[in-house]
């Protein structure tokens, strides 16, 4: 396709902490050719991953011999659904380092984060005083970053207009980092929960939490953060995150779709009312009131997604195997050799810290003269897959004067080649485009 290139001196291949080629035997679909055979190069694994056998047979081993609806029935299959439902919340506990009595599971993040959000305004009209605790109404105030996804923003909005809180936020520093100058002045008094993402979804940005939620648990106020970019790619251990809340997604971290996670401290979920009713999580129906489990059954009405909860549970188990610490190096090192690459190229601009302080897997760039969707159609041609766009994050790239940017995100299965072929790619569209950069004496200038 492209000629030979030589990398920039900054790109060094280190040797990578996990084993990329015994890793992609693991993952069917990475044995599949796209495009006319070429080799399939997943970047996309921030909009979801994909998965190891190990957890399609999880799940496939559920419907084949175990398949019931689990807390109901006294059958032998019930038995096991449940058996097989609860070993899996306990190995997801055991993940983040939390009892299994803090872990909800809901269909993804964005559920989790819908959950907290409108528990917080059930709240104000709960017939229960104690679940009156955590109401946010008039005169409150939400704080959330310009760094959000928008499942982390809409539902603070939508819980701002039901109650008449107000919603404030921190911005954002050109080098894409959180501005925190003015956190004693944003996070007051007023607050009553803190959003704040972990891992930028667009910008990589892995955000210094520690401060952030001192401030706010200094004022009173919960704290949220969205894990999805995170957890599946770095240790993240709820004893020493601090915060009240953590949610995440199963299929971003190789698991089924249709699964995520809302890990809650125990005495703040035991205040809230829930956001779902239903079967499953109540304790005396009567045709005129009804009284609630205690977490986490109250926050899991209805038959469960029992199949995606174990496939995540078998994903948890595969990346235990590999080790959370590894996988954060492996991609550390892999983004240094992205960035040494991509910013060696003219025309480039990567969207986000500059390098690889404090930043994960994520590169989103712009090339100059060409849209962004034109930059991911060229690349999609070569079998190279990434993301175009607004990333569901709309405010980050208006706040960076752009209409979109091209993002490659990195996980387990990804290797130098992939690395190389994502550059190489840029380039053949830069020369696709005619905005190449002229060739000289020392290469391109
Ligand atoms: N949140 C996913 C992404 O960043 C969909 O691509």
């Amino acid at each position: 396709m492209t000629e030979t290139v030589s990398r920039p001196a900054g790109a060094q291949q280190v040797p990578l902490p996990l084993d990329v080629e015994a890793i992609r035997a693991d993952f069917p679909i990475l044995s599949r050719t796209v495009r006319d055979g070429r080799r399939l190069v997943y970047l996309d694994s921030g909009a979801t991953s994909q998965k190891p056998r190990s957890v399609l047979d999880a799940e496939r081993d559920f419907y084949e011999n175990h398949n019931a609806a689990p807390h109901r029935g006294a059958h032998q299959l019930a038995e096991e659904a449940t058996g097989l439902y609860e070993a899996a919340r306990a190995k997801v506990a055991a993940f983040i380092g939390a009892p299994e009595r803090e872990v909800v599971f809901t269909r993804n993040s964005t559920e989790s984060i819908n959950l907290v959000a409108y528990a917080l305004s059930n709240a104000a009209t709960a017939k229960e005083p104690e679940f009156r605790r955590y109401a946010v109404g008039q005169g409150d105030e939400i704080v959330v970053t310009e760094m959000e996804h928008h499942a982390n923003l809409l539902p603070w909005q939508q819980l701002c207009e039901r109650t008449g809180a107000t919603l404030r936020w921190l911005g954002l520093t050109d080098d894409g980092r959180l501005d925190l100058s003015d956190l004693d002045t944003v996070v007051n008094e007023r607050t009553k929960l803190v959003a704040v993402t972990q891992q930028s979804n667009i910008l990589g940005t892995i955000n210094p939490l520690g401060g952030i939620i001192a401030r706010a648990h200094e004022v009173g106020a919960l704290v949220l953060v969205d894990g999805a970019q995170s957890v599946p790619h770095q240790p993240v251990d709820v004893t020493t995150l601090g915060a009240d809340f953590l949610v995440f997604s199963g299929h971003k971290m190789l698991g089924p779709t249709g699964v995520g996670v809302l890990w809650g401290r125990y005495e703040v979920l035991d205040a809230l009312p829930p956001f779902l009713t239903g079967g499953s999580m109540i304790e005396v129906v009567r045709m005129e009131a009804s009284t609630f489990m205690p977490p986490p059954q109250r926050f899991e009405a209805g038959v469960p997604m029992t199949a995606q909860v174990i496939g995540l549970g078998a994903a948890v188990e595969y990346l235990e195997r590999l080790g959370m610490d590894k996988v954060l190096a492996h991609e550390e090192a892999l983004t240094e050799y992205a960035l040494a690459q991509l910013q060696a190229i003219p025309g480039v601009t990567v969207i986000g810290p500059p390098d690889t302080v404090a930043r994960g897997g994520a590169i989103s760039f712009t090339v100059e003269g060409i849209h962004p969707h034109d930059v991911g159609q060229v690349l999609d041609d070569l079998g190279v897959e990434v993301r175009v766009g607004h990333h569901c994050a709309w405010p980050v790239v208006r706040r960076y004067g752009v209409p979109a940017t091209t993002r490659a995100t990195f996980y387990v299965h990804t290797g130098y080649d992939d690395v190389d072929a994502l550059v190489d790619a840029v380039r053949e569209a830069q020369r696709f485009f005619g905005v190449a950069p002229a060739v000289t004496e020392g290469g391109a200038s």
